[in-house]
């Protein structure tokens, strides 16, 4: 694990764009794992002002979300959908079918969580893959507890992440379950980076550092991989 320290949340921002956009000049056609929350909406920023410099960059790229909430429409503002718009795909020259985001409306969730997994792998599977983490160390919406062999499925979600992300949900509404790749579908990936920043994932991050493996720590799971590296603020 590659361990990175950087002097506050823009550096940080700046450094995931520039692994991001570098990524993506040495393969085009590059197939990203990409989260949301609000860790990596400067990456975003940075990514976008970039692209408006090389317009080109996303037009082969094929990017799948991490997670989605299940029963909320693409179109409501909380919706990872909606963010992925505002924040990436509405500003850089991305082909709609190549931008892969579960499908928290389908009629049969498993089905879907199934073909979000055929997606991802008739795609070549993930090469770069880029995660935030929550206080309680989930990545995606794999929450304490989950096996480190799991796919794509339904979750719930545990009191603390619905309170975490409730500000989006200013009806109070705030979703019980989402789908997400599996801790398995993450490893998957042949690189990946965690990005943590702030006062709130400290706990989370020296818990990783500590290297203990467990999957009560969701995140642990990233020390069974070979290239990962850990961007901290
Ligand atoms: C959410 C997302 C995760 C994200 C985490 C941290 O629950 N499903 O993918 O990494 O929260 O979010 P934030 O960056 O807002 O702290």
């Amino acid at each position: 694990m590659n361990w990175e320290p950087l002097a506050d949340y823009d550096a940080l921002s700046d450094r995931a764009a520039d692994i991001l956009l570098s990524a993506i000049r040495r393969n085009p056609r590059i197939v990203l794992g990409l989260p949301t929350g609000r860790t990596p909406v400067r990456m975003y920023e940075r990514v976008v002002a970039a692209c408006s410099r090389e317009y080109h960059c996303f037009r082969d790229v094929v990017t799948f979300n991490l997670d989605e909430y299940v029963g909320i429409p693409s179109t409501h503002p909380g919706s990872y959908c909606t963010f992925m718009s505002e924040h990436l795909f509405s500003h850089v020259d991305m082909a709609k079918s190549n931008a892969h985001i579960p499908n928290g409306m389908a009629r049969d969730p498993d089905a879907e969580c199934a073909r979000y997994e055929r997606e991802i792998a008739s795609a070549g599977g993930l090469d770069l893959t880029f995660l935030g983490l929550g206080s309680n160390g989930h990545i995606g919406f794999n929450e304490p507890g989950t096996p480190f062999d799991s796919r794509t499925r339904v979750v719930a979600l545990t009191e603390s992440t619905r309170a975490a992300n409730a500000p989006l949900f200013p009806d109070g509404n705030v979703p019980s379950h989402a789908i997400t790749m599996g801790i398995g579908t993450i490893l998957e990936s042949k690189s990946i980076v965690l990005l943590a920043s702030g006062d709130k994932k400290r706990a989370a991050i020296e818990r990783l550092r500590s290297g203990e493996i467990a999957e009560e720590f969701p995140a642990s799971a990233l020390w069974k991989h070979r290239d990962v590296t850990v961007l901290t603020a």
